[in-house]
């Protein structure tokens, strides 16, 4: 593929470069969450349901973090407006800026992690993933729910997530969630003739 470029669905600059051949080959959305929506007493359901034990991830489980990683980079449908960059020491390691959730299996395995960027009062989702033999089990709902109920209740009042509108997961589990699509982007492509 040529150039691309990433725009909202209704910038003008789309209409002059599809005018110009660009064409459109992946669609993104952006979504929010406010804390005086959060359904609380859902969000424990999704955690309590979960087909693993949840908690927040600290230094320790980098090694696991950077494992599961490893196995699912493939796996981040979407162009350049979703793509993952596969995590290091440093960018697997949880902080006050970037906190992290996980789901384990009862023998100890991290199969579910999700990493939230903070600012102020505002938490935007960097990334959420399963282990590929555990997907579809409540698993990526429960570390997305625990990481807004931990965080709104430390005074975050903006959740902000997004993604590949091809993947029906990550847009289902947000809708449960309560996150509220806002914004709708395009990826164009250059039409090298
Ligand atoms: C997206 C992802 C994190 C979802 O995690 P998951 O544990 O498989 O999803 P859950 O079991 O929590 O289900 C979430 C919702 O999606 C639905 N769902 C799950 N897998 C689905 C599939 N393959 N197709 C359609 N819907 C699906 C579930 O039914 C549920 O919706 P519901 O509550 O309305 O029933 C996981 O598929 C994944 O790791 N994908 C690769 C990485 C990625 O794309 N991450 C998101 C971008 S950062």
């Amino acid at each position: 593929m040529g150039k691309t470029i990433v725009l909202p669905a209704q910038a003008s600059l789309r209409a002059e470069l599809e005018a110009d051949g660009w064409v459109v080959v992946a669609r993104s959305f952006g979504a929010q969450l406010n804390s005086d929506s959060i359904h609380e007493q859902r969000l424990h359901a999704m955690v309590a349901r979960a087909d693993g034990s949840v908690r927040e991830l600290g230094d320790a489980d980098v090694d696991a973090v950077l494992n599961l990683d490893a196995t699912t980079i493939a796996d981040y449908p979407g162009s350049v407006a979703t793509q993952h960059t596969p995590l290091d020491r440093r960018t697997a390691t949880p902080s006050v800026s970037r906190r992290a959730f996980g789901a384990f299996r009862p023998g100890g395995d991290l199969v579910s992690m999700t990493f939230v960027d903070i600012d102020g009062v505002e938490a935007e989702t960097h990334f959420t993933v399963v282990h590929r033999a555990w997907r579809g089990r409540g698993l990526g709902i429960a570390v997305k729910a625990a990481s807004v109920l931990t965080l709104a209740a430390e005074g975050v009042t903006r959740f902000r997530t997004g993604g590949s509108v091809d993947n029906v997961a990550i847009l289902r589990a947000n809708d449960a969630l309560g996150y509220v699509r806002d914004e709708e982007w395009v990826t164009l492509a250059q039409n090298v003739r």
